[in-house]
């Protein structure tokens, strides 16, 4: 059975390449020798060759040239050159452009170019490997974003289909509801109790599927948001307000320093929503009689938020994490969080349409600071 040429020799002597044919002969690998550099590059089509080692004193061609030409065929090939004493400073550029893997000095000694051969080979299939595998891995990575994609559509087309009844629902429910006050005694106060539970749960129900259907949209390349100019302390204001009643609910101290007006080019509706994010967060993940604060300052041509407060802190591994969709810091204690995690996903989105950043900073059992800035008008 005849090896496949895995290498080519060129050498315009015979006797070289005879001395060459005997040294390979025993190799697992085919070796092709021929004086003609043109059969030589015939060669490099159709085999697979890895190695070609080539005379530097050639009549017709150089073995720079050669070599050269080899690689514009097949970069991959690991191309090595017979050198004289005198031929290893004028190789010395074709080196250095990656053309010559190695120089071999004429008289070689047999078992050191064995070797030296035996090493290219090994090394070319190690490279051929490689890129093999990053290939498939880069194929892998297009299968799993197609899959993620086609997740991301459904999950978002559910969410849709979600909302038509569940808006029924709750148009029914808000019904009932004014029909037992025009007549109240119709109902007993249980039946009262859970006609308000009812209320409450549809209404979690549509602010999470609100939530999975805002993620999506805002991770869609088509949207775009509408700035109008605003005043950074007048959408705080708003926010604060909104919440006052949880706040209060939980006997949270409030503290608001909103210094100097700042004016900045905002999507109103999706910054309160930001605020109203952070806020609810903060009074979520802090005890009863704990502080909130909300301050706002300029640095430079950014203007800076804080929505601080002394709940029980976020672990440094953790601090990034939050901003994952989905992504909930488990609690034994508390079991489960309320909530659908999609809160500081949407956060850092807005912002970043925004054109700002957003990070969190905390220590366990102490509190947290959300901070995010965005461009101010000058
Ligand atoms: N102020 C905070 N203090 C402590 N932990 C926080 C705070 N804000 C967020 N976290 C942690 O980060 C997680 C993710 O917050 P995020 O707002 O994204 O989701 P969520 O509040 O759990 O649910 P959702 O906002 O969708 O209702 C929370 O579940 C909580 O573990
Ligand atoms: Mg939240």
């Amino acid at each position: 059975m005849t090896k496949p040429i895995n290498m080519i020799i060129l050498d315009d002597e015979v006797n070289i390449l005879n001395a060459c044919m005997r040294l390979f002969i025993n190799e697992q690998f085919g070796v092709f020798v021929t004086s003609d550099s043109q059969k030589a590059l015939a060669a490099i089509e159709g085999n697979d060759v890895k190695v070609v080692l080539s005379d530097y004193r050639m009549p017709a061609l150089s073995g720079v040239e050669f070599l050269s030409q080899v690689k514009a065929k097949n970069p991959a090939t690991m191309r090595m050159l017979f050198t004289g004493y005198a031929d290893v400073e004028m190789a010395e550029d074709a080196i250095n452009q990656g053309e010559i893997y190695r120089l071999i000095d004429k008289p070689w000694n047999d078992d050191e170019l064995l070797m030296t051969v035996r090493e290219a080979i090994k090394l070319f299939d190690l490279r051929r490997e490689n890129e093999l595998l990053f290939v498939k891995t880069q194929q892998q990575n297009v299968e799993l974003k197609k899959l993620d994609k086609l997740k991301d559509d459904f999950v978002a087309s559910i969410s849709h289909e979600l909302r038509t009844p569940l808006n029924t629902m709750m148009i029914v429910l808000e019904n009932i509801k004014i029909g037992i006050a025009g007549n109240p005694e119709s109902f007993s106060p249980k039946m009262h109790e859970y006609l308000d539970i009812i209320q409450r749960s549809t209404g979690r129900l549509r602010a999470m599927i609100d939530d999975l259907l805002d993620v999506f949209k805002l991770e869609s390349p088509e949207f775009t948001i509408s700035p109008v100019r605003a005043k950074l302390q007048d959408l705080m204001n708003n926010e604060i307000a909104a919440m006052q009643a949880q706040i209060d609910e939980k006997k949270l101290k409030l503290e608001v320093n909103l210094g100097e007006d700042i004016y900045l080019q905002v999507d109103p509706r999706r910054f309160g929503q930001v605020i109203m994010n952070l806020l609810s967060n903060a009074v979520k993940f802090t005890d009863t009689g704990g502080r909130i604060g909300v301050s706002v300052e300029r640095a430079g041509t950014e203007a800076v938020c804080r929505i601080t407060d002394t709940g029980k802190g976020i672990e440094t591994k953790d601090l990034e994490l939050i901003f994952d969709r989905f992504y909930q810091v488990a609690t034994t204690r508390e079991g489960k969080p309320q909530g659908t995690g999609l809160g500081l996903a949407i956060c850092r989105k807005i912002i970043a349409i925004h054109g700002g950043s957003i990070h969190a900073e905390s220590e366990i059992g102490k509190g947290t600071t959300f901070v995010f800035k965005l461009p101010a008008e000058g």
